[in-house]
């Protein structure tokens, strides 16, 4: 296709959108798709009481491939931070010093991380990884596997700290 023709046809498309466009579309937000309901939210939302949590399970060891290849590049070697902050260690807010709840982390990572691929670690690698940061911040043993049901279980060390609105069940 010639360039003319082709500047033309991406006109003729613009020109055939704006006249399809609902009345009164032009300045308001577009009536797309559906809100998000309550039920939604829950399934993709795991709550500081550990409520939304998938099964699955990991160990330090699998944990600390997966953050190797994925994660130190920017978090450092031993989560010491680098390019970017540090998980663990005090002095500035880390997983170990500021996190109040543990099962929050699970949220974070699947939602969140790895940065540039957020979304595509499964629900064992995230159990895995989270049993890593938790293992470097002196909050997990080596040899524990992690999963939906002690993750829950864990008391996060800065949890006094927080006053919270949220009340655990
Ligand atoms: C490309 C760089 C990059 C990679 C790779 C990466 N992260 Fe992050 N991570 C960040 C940045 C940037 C932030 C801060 C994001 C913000 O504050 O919005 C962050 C924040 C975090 C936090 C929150 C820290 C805190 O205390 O607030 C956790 C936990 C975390 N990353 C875990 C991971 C894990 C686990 C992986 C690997 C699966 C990973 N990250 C891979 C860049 C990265």
């Amino acid at each position: 296709m010639a360039e003319g023709t082709r500047a033309f046809s991406g006109l003729w498309l613009g020109l055939v959108m704006a006249l399809s466009m609902p009345e009164g579309f032009a300045g308001e937000r577009p009536n797309l798709g559906q809100s998000i309901t309550p039920d939604e939210i829950d399934t993709i939302t795991v709550f500081p009481d550990g409520r939304g949590l998938p099964p699955g399970s990991g160990t330090v060891a699998q944990g600390a491939r997966i953050y190797q290849d994925q994660c130190m590049a920017c978090h450092g070697e031993h989560g010491r931070g680098g390019l970017n902050g540090a998980l663990t260690g005090g002095g500035q807010r880390t997983i170990g010093s500021y996190w109040p709840y543990a099962p929050t982390l699970f949220d974070y990572v699947r939602r969140a991380m790895p940065y540039q691929n957020a979304g595509s670690l499964s629900a064992d690698e995230i159990y895995a990884v989270v049993a890593y940061l938790l293992f470097l911040n002196g909050l997990w043993g080596e040899q524990d596997r992690l999963d939906e049901v002690n993750l829950r279980d864990i008391v996060m060390p800065n949890r006094k700290n927080f006053t919270s609105t949220y009340e655990l069940p």
